[in-house]
């Protein structure tokens, strides 16, 4: 049986910190086998709203193509490509944004909390929303279909965005004729990860993120900051590791040693600053694989380049043949391929 083909974008706005990681790429390394994997760097859709800063985007564009291969993607077995080298995803979306009203994608419940949150940040300024920022969606689908992509894993506040690219394709598909494929949101199992201060989501822009290209001393200093449970004030005060971040991530690092970090606190015969320690010690050691890799890969800058040019090249290809599919059902295949213009 032929393989799937899996489809997942991320954009290039910052490093790769824990919460990507159990939350998302931790679980691509795993799809890697299984399926026909791409990953798409979306440098385009970052600049939906970071139209004003390129050298973020630039520069974030290699930091994460490292962090994915230091977690662990295969370049021989997942297709790492740059979104603004594929014309053809450009050229999709104006197609496919006749098959959207303003109002749907107004209504859009991933547009709908974004456009608020930036309301939120920038006030008056935030409601002067952009028609790159509004269409972004449509551009997903573009994404998504211009690969051919069957199943895209994506965490849950990504759902509406892969519904809205389902009833573009569907409309697509009615009008001239069956040529898109419809794909499948893959909801990854892994929950979204809490940030060191105990916030439901840890962010980069919140502040409260552990990066994985974050030094040992990051680390350090970052975990002896973490929200512990505020109610303990003595070392020997008994307390509720259940409230505890420092807890919360031993659960993800300290696998082997739950129990006793548990029952200890719960007793008040541990300290928090030796239970940080403890984390802190273990957290270096998850991260060391992936540093060493790291180190590799911004030694060999080179090699970056050329698993970016390849996969994109790779990709590329499929976005043709996609095209060419397209303005056939469109009608606007005039020359028959008799001639490339
Ligand atoms: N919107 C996604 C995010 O912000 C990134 C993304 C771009 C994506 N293109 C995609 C996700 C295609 C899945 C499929 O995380
Ligand atoms: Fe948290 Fe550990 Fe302190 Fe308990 S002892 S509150 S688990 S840091």
């Amino acid at each position: 049986m032929e393989k799937k083909t899996i489809l997942t974008g991320i954009r290039p706005t910052g490093g790769l910190h824990l919460g990507h990681y159990f939350g998302a790429t931790s679980n691509w390394v795993k799809l890697q086998d299984e399926y026909n994997t791409f990953i798409e760097i979306a440098d385009v859709q970052a600049l939906t709203d970071n139209f004003d800063n390129p050298d973020k985007v630039r520069k974030n564009v290699r930091v994460l193509t490292i962090d994915l291969l230091s977690v662990g993607i295969d370049p021989d077995k997942a297709t790492i490509f740059l979104q603004s080298t594929i014309p053809e995803i450009a050229e999709l979306t104006v197609f496919y944004s006749n098959l959207v009203t303003v109002s749907r994608l107004e209504r859009n419940p991933t547009v709908k909390t974004e456009i608020k949150q930036k309301k939120a940040l920038f006030g008056e300024m935030g409601e002067s929303i952009t028609y790159g920022f509004l269409g972004y969606p449509v551009s997903q689908a573009a994404d998504i279909t211009a690969f051919k992509g069957d199943l895209v894993p994506v965490g849950e506040d990504q759902l509406p965005l892969i519904e809205q690219c389902r009833e573009i394709v569907r409309k697509f598909n009615n009008i001239y004729g069956e040529t898109l494929v419809e794909p499948v949101a893959k909801l990854s199992d892994n929950k979204r990860l809490k940030g060191l201060d105990g916030n439901e989501k840890m962010g980069k822009s919140l502040g409260n993120a552990l990066f994985l290209g974050d030094s040992e001393e990051e680390v350090n200093k970052k975990i002896m900051a973490a929200l512990t449970d505020t109610n303990k004030i003595r070392k020997d005060d008994p307390a509720n590791p259940e409230v505890c971040m420092v807890y919360y991530y031993h659960k993800l690092v300290n696998k082997d040693n739950l129990e006793t970090v548990c029952q200890e606190c719960k007793a008040g015969k541990r300290g928090c600053v030796a239970c940080k320690k403890e984390l802190i010690k273990h957290m270096n050691e998850f991260l060391k694989p992936i540093r060493e890799k790291r180190k590799y890969y911004e030694e060999h800058p080179e090699l970056v380049d050329e698993i970016l040019i390849n996969g994109s090249k790779k990709a590329r290809e499929i976005a043709k043949e996609t095209m060419k599919d397209v303005k056939k059902a469109i009608k606007i295949d005039y020359f028959n391929e008799k001639e490339e213009i």
